[in-house]
């Protein structure tokens, strides 16, 4: 069997000897865009370097980034769904682009991959208003033999990939498809088919254009390439099979899950829910263990970590694991994926310690609510209100009723949960973020404080060193400090350090209101609030003014008034890339 570490290794090697620098998978957690909950690409971390930032290892650039995507949730459970994956990835920041990128996608998956040429299919952008047929693309795949039959010509539904968030870099793309053999489902079968004929294993996307809003596109000011192979389904692939779950990066887990559920030979429902575990306890290790760890609660990215995690235990029962069902499968997982991401083992006690709580608090409530769903179901189709019921008082997230329900031919009222579950959001978001370490509210008191001192930096830098144009390039708060990065390009002196963080500190003892509008994008621009550079912004958004301080586009959490901050203290100052400064700092 060809595993995930081969392909993983190849695929580094081959682009190494196309003079790509390695990097680092980023966080699964966007840093530069507030717009999405989980990084759901390679390319997601690179956005500023798509949009024209220079990058410090160089133009060319290769990766293996684990990626969330919970859009097919439901599907999850099927032989080649999954929410939690890994996706290799190769780029060019304005540097190669149509014709060495397809040309070494092809020699790839030909001479080192060794798959046939002759089962290839690929699809190229069939052109519209916005950007023009990709004939360029076609015709490089044609001088490499592959025949006009089997190039597909697809509109932007298919043949697009981007931006990651509501705007940004995107392009048209070519992707790539292995022909598995079976028969055609109809005679409009084609890449893309959901059928399972194709077996989509590539993308390389190229990002020329930039989506400024819902309908306009601009030319970016340099072509980049940005490509995408999935790990575990090019995995799968390379073994001949059509099944995530028989690879490699799976069989300890799914063993594992059959000893605890002391069951050998599973029913097609039972194998469902073996997968959904299988995968959901993944997504749930790695959102624990990641560099900008996140805990379970009702908020944002803890709330989707929460649904895995009570998801999972759900589907646990059904194949009668009443207890201690998580840490037995998280260690699998640590110990499988260790070697590549070091800090799901540094962070190893965290991750086992949150699935234990939540393990534990889901299953207090469990079996009452299932009583309670049994009695509610009796009166036909689960209203809002009593889904949220279920939510409230039993912890039940939506798909968990969902599922409930369908098990039982009953709908559920899916908006007006909806409607119910974000009034409910809006109150917690006002007492507390809760999404950090731990998830007290002891924390998020201190990261809203954090945030607002990163608003007085940004204005006291600006200040203090005379110069309007500073931007933030980069963001990051932890309960313990703040990190800011800015356009600069020098080191500060002393002096101006200290001037600095007397500037933020006078202002602090003069105890300024913190003022919250809604605004349109465009309008919040141009009254002057500072935004951050490269980051995409939704049409609305939210500006923060402190006094006639500063005034910023930000999604909060902040504090009402800044004499709540304490002492202000800057503890390092240092360059990250040319022209790129970071300061960290801490409230005392
Ligand atoms: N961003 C593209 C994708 O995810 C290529 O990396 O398919």
């Amino acid at each position: 069997m060809i595993t995930t570490k081969e392909l993983k290794n190849k695929y580094l090697e081959f682009f190494k000897s196309k003079k790509h620098a390695i990097i680092e998978s980023a966080s699964l957690i966007p840093e530069h865009d507030p717009t999405v909950l989980f990084t759901t690409a390679g390319m997601h971390p690179l956005v500023p370097f798509l949009m024209g930032q220079e990058h410090p290892l160089g133009k060319r650039l290769a990766d293996f980034q684990k990626c969330i995507r919970t859009g097919d949730i439901e599907h999850v459970g099927d032989a080649s769904h999954l929410t939690f994956f890994e996706m290799l990835g190769n780029w060019s920041l304005g540097d190669y682009f149509k014709k060495e990128a397809i040309e070494w996608s092809y020699e790839f998956l030909t001479e080192w991959l060794k798959f046939d040429p002759e089962k290839l299919s690929v699809t190229v952008f069939a052109g519209d208003k916005d950007a023009p047929k990709d004939e360029e693309s076609a015709n490089i795949w044609k001088s490499l033999g592959i025949p006009e039959k089997r190039i597909y010509y697809l509109p932007k539904e298919d043949n697009w990939w981007g931006p990651a968030g509501a705007t940004g870099p995107c392009g048209p793309c070519t992707e790539m498809f292995i022909d598995t053999g079976k028969r055609r489902c109809s005679p409009e079968c084609r890449p893309g088919c959901s059928c399972g004929k194709y077996f989509e294993i590539w993308n390389d996307v190229f990002m020329e254009y930039n989506k400024v809003s819902e309908k306009k596109f601009e030319k970016l000011k340099q072509k980049n390439v940005d490509t995408g192979m999935g790990v575990e389904r090019t995995v799968a692939m390379m073994n001949g099979v059509d099944n995530v779950y028989e690879i490699d990066a799976f069989a300890p887990i799914i063993d594992k899950i059959k000893e605890l559920a002391k069951v050998d030979n599973f029913t097609h429902e039972q194998l469902r829910s073996v997968r959904i575990i299988a995968d959901h306890m993944r997504a749930s290790t790695f959102i624990l263990g990641d560099e900008r760890g996140v805990t379970p609660s009702n908020l944002d990215q803890g709330y989707i970590l929460r649904r895995f995690i009570r998801r999972s235990i759900r589907h646990g029962r059904l194949l009668g694991i009443e207890s201690d069902l998580c840490i037995p499968i998280a260690k699998v997982i640590i110990r499988l994926y260790k070697p590549d991401y070091p800090e799901l083992n540094d962070k190893k006690k965290l991750i086992l310690d949150e699935l234990v709580k939540e393990e534990e608090r889901f299953r207090e409530t469990l079996e009452k609510g299932l009583r309670e769903f049994e009695k509610i179901a009796e009166k036909g189709d689960i209203s809002a209100k009593d889904a949220f019921l279920l939510f409230q008082s039993y912890g039940f997230p939506f798909e968990i009723t969902r599922e409930l329900a369908s098990e039982k031919g009953l709908k559920v009222d899916e908006k007006g949960f909806d409607k119910e579950f974000k009034k409910h959001q809006e109150l917690s978001r006002t007492g507390a973020a809760g999404r950090f370490k731990g998830g007290l509210s002891e924390a998020s008191e201190i990261t809203a404080k954090l945030h607002t001192a990163t608003h007085l930096l940004g204005e006291a830098l600006r200040v203090v060193l005379k110069n309007k144009d500073i931007k933030q390039k980069g963001s990051n708060i932890t309960p313990e400090r703040l990190r800011y990065d800015f356009s600069f390009d020098r080191k500060l002196t002393d002096e101006e350090k200290k001037k600095v963080e007397d500037l933020v500190n006078k202002k602090i003892k003069q105890g300024l209101e913190v003022k919250k509008e809604e605004m349109l994008l465009d309008k919040a621009i141009k009254s002057g609030a500072q935004a951050e550079f490269g980051a995409k912004y939704p049409p609305k958004v939210f500006v923060y003014s402190i006094g006639d301080f500063s005034k910023e586009i930000c999604m909060g959490p902040h504090v009402e008034n800044i004499k709540e901050l304490g002492h202000f203290k800057i503890k390092k100052e240092e360059s990250i890339a040319a022209g790129v400064r970071r300061i960290k700092a801490v409230l005392e």
